[in-house]
């Protein structure tokens, strides 16, 4: 018997990656396809493509004009860059195509550089936190690696440099953990599900619009949020609208996800005693090994786009208007790519992963997300370097469609001493007040 070719291609597998089949890891789900159906078509949620290897993510992420990420006109209130869409307000600019995206990508490009996260005082301020919530634990020689270390540190480092006073800060980026970690319908991922509106609804127009005042005052802060509204988009006044779904994008796509990687960077060094051993002896294998853990330990699992010209990925015909998963960690757990993939190898060069996507929208976050990682592992290494985590009481994220990593690691460790003596800094204006 014989199959038209567009039916063989389009014959569809059993995969829903919100749904894996029996407790399978998403290692080992996209581990299949990769090696039976590389570009693979499943049924559910209405139908959608997933791509898995790195050559063809590599080919969706830069083919920005087959691949948009804009939302469908016929349902403008859900995001396409989930599957199935989900009911997120806009996100700018990831869900912008060029040319309206470019003006806006240029602003994210020129506070996130290398050299401002480096030489300005983001890095500073990084490494004060750091500092700061080792402080909290150091005494009692428990913690929470995910509570007290990897989330409250990325949280402040983003929400101060945007400039939200430190009551938000734990608490936003508790949710936004919270809300992958736990699963869709427990009280705790509700909460967090609801605290995360109010805080996108209330919060981020309130501060907007207290930053306009003052630009209009002539009296605007340093900060982050200050400086998105005084810019201008094609010789126009920065909207309070676009200057909201910028802030939006920059909570929602920093803070988790760099929680995530520094978690899984612990628990791998607390499975290697050899590599954590070798980190603290050999310092500048650093320049390497962070990227090495986020490729081996990718935070983001996939982004959906929409198909906008008919277009062919891996002999597979897509058609305008088709949902497509791109799987940014099966590509970077891509055999082919990267020989001994499973295995982190702390000096692995070349290192082409895609765990900050590719082309256009890759993230302008990576450089500060790459910082705060190194620095805080590192750190834990000086200060806490006999640190064990309670490997009974862990668990992963309940919800490991779109977000990796861990839910809850607990870990115990000698004590030590506090090291913050300093005052304070107040770098970004005047309202940073957090006391132990
Ligand atoms: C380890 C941590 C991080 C990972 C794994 C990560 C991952 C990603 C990925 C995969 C994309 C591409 C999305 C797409 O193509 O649709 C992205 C975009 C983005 N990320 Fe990150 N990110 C991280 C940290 C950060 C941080 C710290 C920030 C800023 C505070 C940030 C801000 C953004 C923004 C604004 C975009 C959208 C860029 C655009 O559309 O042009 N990310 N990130």
């Amino acid at each position: 018997m014989t199959t038209e070719p567009d039916q063989q291609q389009r014959s569809a597998v059993d995969f829903n990656h919100h749904f894996l089949a029996n407790g399978i890891s998403p290692e080992d789900a996209y581990r299949e396809l990769r090696n039976t159906c590389p570009v693979a078509w499943s049924e559910e949620h209405g139908g959608y493509w997933i791509v898995t290897k790195h050559e063809h993510v590599s080919t969706v992420f830069q083919d920005y004009k087959s691949f948009t990420t804009t939302r469908n006109p016929e349902t403008p209130d859900l995001t396409n860059l989930s599957i199935p869409p989900s009911p997120f307000k806009i996100q700018v600019p990831e869900e912008l195509d060029p040319p309206d995206f470019l003006p806006y990508r240029r602003l994210l490009n020129g506070v996130l550089s290398l050299q401002k996260v480096q030489e300005g005082p983001l890095s500073a301020r990084a490494r004060y936190w750091v500092d700061w919530h080792i402080d909290q634990v150091i005494e009692s020689g428990e913690c929470d690696l995910v509570y007290d270390l990897a989330s409250p540190v990325i949280g402040a480092v983003v929400l101060e440099w945007l400039g939200f006073p430190s009551e938000d800060w734990r608490r936003i980026s508790e949710s936004f953990h919270d809300a992958v970690g736990y699963p869709p319908e427990s009280e705790r991922a509700q909460k967090a599900f609801a605290d995360i509106a109010v805080f996108q609804a209330r919060r981020i127009t309130e501060e907007i619009a207290i930053r306009r005042r003052e630009l209009a005052d002539g009296a605007p802060r340093e900060d982050a949020m200050s400086y998105l509204v005084a810019q201008k988009i094609d010789g126009e006044p920065m909207t309070a609208e676009m200057a909201e779904a910028m802030v939006r994008l920059l909570i929602a796509g920093g803070v988790d996800t760099t929680a995530s990687g520094s978690t899984s960077t612990l628990v791998h060094l607390h499975q290697h005693p050899d590599h954590r051993e070798e980190l603290r002896r050999n310092p500048e294998l650093w320049g390497t090994a962070v990227d090495e853990f986020l490729r081996r330990y990718p935070p983001v699992l996939g982004h959906g786009r929409t198909v906008a010209q008919d277009v062919e990925v891996g002999g597979c015909p897509m058609k305008a208007g088709d949902r497509v998963l791109v799987s940014e960690a099966s590509a970077c757990w891509d055999e082919d790519e990267f020989p001994h993939a499973d295995t982190v190898v702390l000096d692995r060069f070349p290192n082409r992963h895609v765990a900050f996507g590719l082309g256009i929208h890759r993230c302008p976050g990576m450089h500060l997300a790459r910082y705060v990682l190194q620095h805080l592992v590192g750190q834990v290494l000086v200060r806490m370097p006999d640190y064990l985590v309670d490997e009974t009481a862990a668990h992963r994220n309940a919800n490991q469609a779109g977000m990796a990593g861990w839910a809850s690691v607990r870990a115990t460790f000698t004590p030590g001493e506090r090291i913050v003596t300093r005052p304070d800094r107040r770098t970004y204006g005047d309202r940073v007040e957090v006391t132990a």
